[in-house]
Parts: C-alpha cells; sequence; structure tokens
C-alpha cells in the first residue's frame, strides 16, 4: 500500500520503498533497499516534486489520484531525470495530460530521448520562481550532483529544499521518514555509501552547490532518497561539505586479491605492522568478496591505502582491476598509497599498480613489492616497511587521533 505522509501543511511525502531491486543501477548492492521520494504540494496549484522508479508507478499514481479526490495535478518538477526519479512520469502524464513539466534547459533533450515527450514543458532557470498559492517555487542550479540537468527546488514559506539526490542515502525508510524518527546510526553506512559512490565523483560540483544552497533559509531537506531533513540538517550538510573536500581520518584500508592466501598473508602482515605503531583504525578488504563500494566507502573515511594484488595470467587479479577502475574513475583525492604483489609465473599486478598510481596521483609511501609464491623473510621485511612508512606518515599527519 503506497502512503502519504504530511511533512507540512498541505505538502506530504508519497515516496515508495524498493525492497526488491538487487542492485541499484544495476551495480550497486542494496542490502537495506532504497526509497524512492516523491512529494506532493496542494496549494492552489497541485504540484508534484519528482516522481519514482517505474517498478511501482501504478499505485503511485493511483495514490496521488486518493490523495487529490478529483482534483489535477497542474505542475510536476522534474528536480532529476534520471530514470529512478522519472520512470512514473509517463503514467503521471497519462493520467493528468493537461500537467506543466518543470525543468531547465538541460532537463527537456534528455526528457525527448528517454521518454520522447516534448508538450507543456515550462523551463526554469536559476532564480526563477514560481507562485503557486500561499507557496512560493524558486529554482536553482545543481549540475552533475548527479547528473548535467540536475537543480532543486527551494520552497520558501516553510524553508523546504527539494534536493533532488543531493543528501540522498541508500535504505529504505522503515516506518519513519524524518531524519528524528529514524535510527541514523543504522543508516549511516548507507548514507555515506549513498555519497561515496554516487555523488562523490562531483567533489567541486558539490563544493559550489553547497556554498550557493547554505545561503537559503532551509528548515527542511526533502532529498529523493533516504530520510527527510529536519532535526539534523547541519549535520548532513557538514558531512557533504568534508566529503567533497576529501577530508579523510587517520586509518588504512587495505584491499588484497588472493588466489591461495599468499598476498592475503602479506595483507595480514601490512595490517600487523600498522598496528605496531599504533595505526587502530584499520579495514581490510578482500576484493573478490567485498564489493568496491564498501571500499571505496572506507576509502573516503581514511587517508591510507595500501592495495595488493596477486597476478592474473599477466595482468592484475579481476576483482582488483575493477576497484582500480573505480578509483580512477571517481576520481578520489587527497590519500597516501602503498602497494605489493605477488607472482606465480609471469607477474603483471605491479605494473598495474604503477599505472593506478600515475592516474590517481596519490602519494606513494614507500617503493612497491612483488614476492614470488609463498612470501618469504625477505617479502615481509619489505611489507613492514611498507607498513611501518605509512603509519609513521599517518602518526604525523594526525598527532591528536588515535
Ligand atoms: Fe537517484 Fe541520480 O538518481
Amino acid at each position: 500500500m503506497n502512503q502519504a505522509i504530511k511533512i507540512k501543511e498541505n505538502i506530504y511525502w508519497i515516496g515508495v520503498n524498493d525492497r526488491r531491486t538487487r542492485l541499484f543501477e544495476n551495480y550497486w548492492p542494496l542490502p537495506k533497499g532504497v526509497a524512492y521520494n516523491s512529494y506532493l504540494i496542494v496549494d492552489e496549484k497541485v504540484v508534484v516534486v519528482d516522481t519514482i522508479e517505474r517498478n511501482k508507478m501504478e499505485d503511485y499514481v493511483e495514490n496521488i489520484a486518493s490523495l487529490l479526490n478529483g482534483r489535477k495535478v497542474d505542475y510536476v518538477i522534474i528536480n532529476h531525470m534520471e530514470p529512478d526519479h522519472t520512470g512514473a512520469l509517463k503514467n503521471l502524464i497519462r493520467r493528468y495530460p493537461e500537467a506543466t513539466i518543470i525543468g531547465n534547459a538541460k532537463t527537456f533533450p534528455i526528457l525527448k530521448h528517454f521518454y520522447n515527450m516534448e508538450d507543456r514543458l515550462m523551463e526554469v532557470k536559476e532564480g526563477t520562481t514560481l507562485e503557486i498559492g500561499q507557496h512560493t517555487l524558486a529554482f536553482y542550479m545543481a549540475p552533475m550532483l548527479h547528473w548535467p540537468e540536475t537543480m532543486v527546488t527551494f520552497e520558501a514559506s516553510e524553508g523546504i529544499l527539494f534536493s533532488g539526490d543531493i543528501f540522498g542515502a541508500f535504505g529504505t525508510l522503515d516506518g519513519g521518514i524524518f531524519d528524528d524518527e529514524v535510527d541514523l546510526d543504522y543508516l549511516e553506512e548507507e548514507i555515506s555509501r549513498y555519497y561515496s559512490n554516487i555523488i562523490g565523483k562531483f567533489g567541486q560540483p558539490a563544493q559550489l552547490a553547497l556554498k550557493k544552497l547554505v545561503n537559503l533559509p532551509i528548515r527542511m531537506i526533502c532529498s529523493t532518497h533516504g530520510p527527510i531533513r529536519r532535526s539534523y540538517i547541519n549535520d548532513i550538510i557538514a558531512k557533504y561539505d568534508a566529503w567533497s573536500k576529501y577530508e579523510t581520518a587517520k586509518g588504512v584500508v587495505i584491499a588484497f586479491s588472493s588466489m591461495y592466501g599468499n598476498t592475503e598473508a602479506m595483507a595480514d602482515g601490512v595490517a600487523r605492522y600498522l598496528a605496531e605503531k599504533g595505526i587502530k583504525k584499520i579495514r581490510i578488504h578482500d576484493t573478490s568478496k567485498t564489493h568496491p563500494s564498501y571500499i571505496i566507502n572506507d576509502i573516503f573515511r581514511f587517508r591510507g591505502v595500501i592495495l595488493g594484488s596477486c597476478a592474473y595470467n599477466t595482468g592484475i587479479f579481476p576483482t582488483m582491476e575493477t576497484l582500480l577502475h573505480e578509483l580512477e574513475e571517481i576520481g578520489i583525492k587527497n590519500h597516501l598509497l602503498g602497494y605489493f604483489g605477488e607472482k606465480s609465473w609471469s607477474g603483471g599486478a605491479i605494473r598495474r599498480f604503477d599505472l593506478f598510481a600515475a592516474n590517481i596521483k596519490w602519494e606513494v609511501v614507500h617503493p612497491f613489492h612483488e614476492a614470488w609464491g609463498v612470501p618469504k623473510r625477505s617479502d615481509h621485511e619489505v611489507c613492514r616497511e611498507i607498513a611501518y612508512t605509512m603509519a609513521d606518515k599517518l602518526n604525523a599527519l594526525y598527532p591528536d587521533e588515535g
């Protein structure tokens, strides 16, 4: 059953939970599901702000019709064209063909090519306002958060920012929809994993958007995913500010790929040597078992990254290749890097790590090392040097952190 939950007088959350989709964008795991948030403003004009993914669109449109009790939708605002927010658009317009679709100059070409929709469009620009009765809506561009056409809508009388993907999160809304109604600790990983993997590539656009948005008198943030913010607004804005500046804490992420346990043994050794030097926040991930989105999320948290991989044929192990590709694609900045490899007969991992280091431009703390077969005492000694150098640098950079 779809729900309509009043968030302010005449303003409703009309979103849905999706617990069936296993992979968001057919790539990112959704162990806690995801919510597609949509909003309805009932004033002299009736406005829908963002729609939902197509898998629940029929119930969604029925829900709106039941709420409106015979009234029509006048406007549909598309803050973001991605189909998780426009999947229900065509159905909605079929039900309310007189509705005007609001977007900006970059919205409408995408709208045409995704849905072949070109009629009853209203283009807004930076700062355009729209009176709908007691409420006035203003539109601000937020390009690349998370597509080029992205914009936000601000409702001035209640101070509501309809922020699209910005400030969003993975995870369904299980009863509570406001930040003070849900278990934010339970959702924390999904909030940061959403940022780091979906928005994380766009740190600079996020900084530009934040500088603009913090000037608005925001009293509520209604994102298209995750809880509505009304009690912890500054908290999520501060997190976005830190994440988009690539601020990190003292700690090391060790990601390894290992077929027969030899590279894993070196990873364990590196972790022990880091601990000997006082590094407590150590996160070890096996790339064969952990989706890159979780490893990337930890890399957004911690300054140090140490990677280890066996060779596979004449290259690097496939799941490490996937991780390196994702990191290069997102272009995370401001980390310290160490790496090591293990060869059976050809080698190849180190060549790829060298290329990765050149592409990502992180500071490499120590020359690489490649073991042959089972790591020997001399191999472990080099791993210790890599770990000690990393730890020394972190201890110097974060003298007050444990
Ligand atoms: Fe939630 Fe970029 O779509």
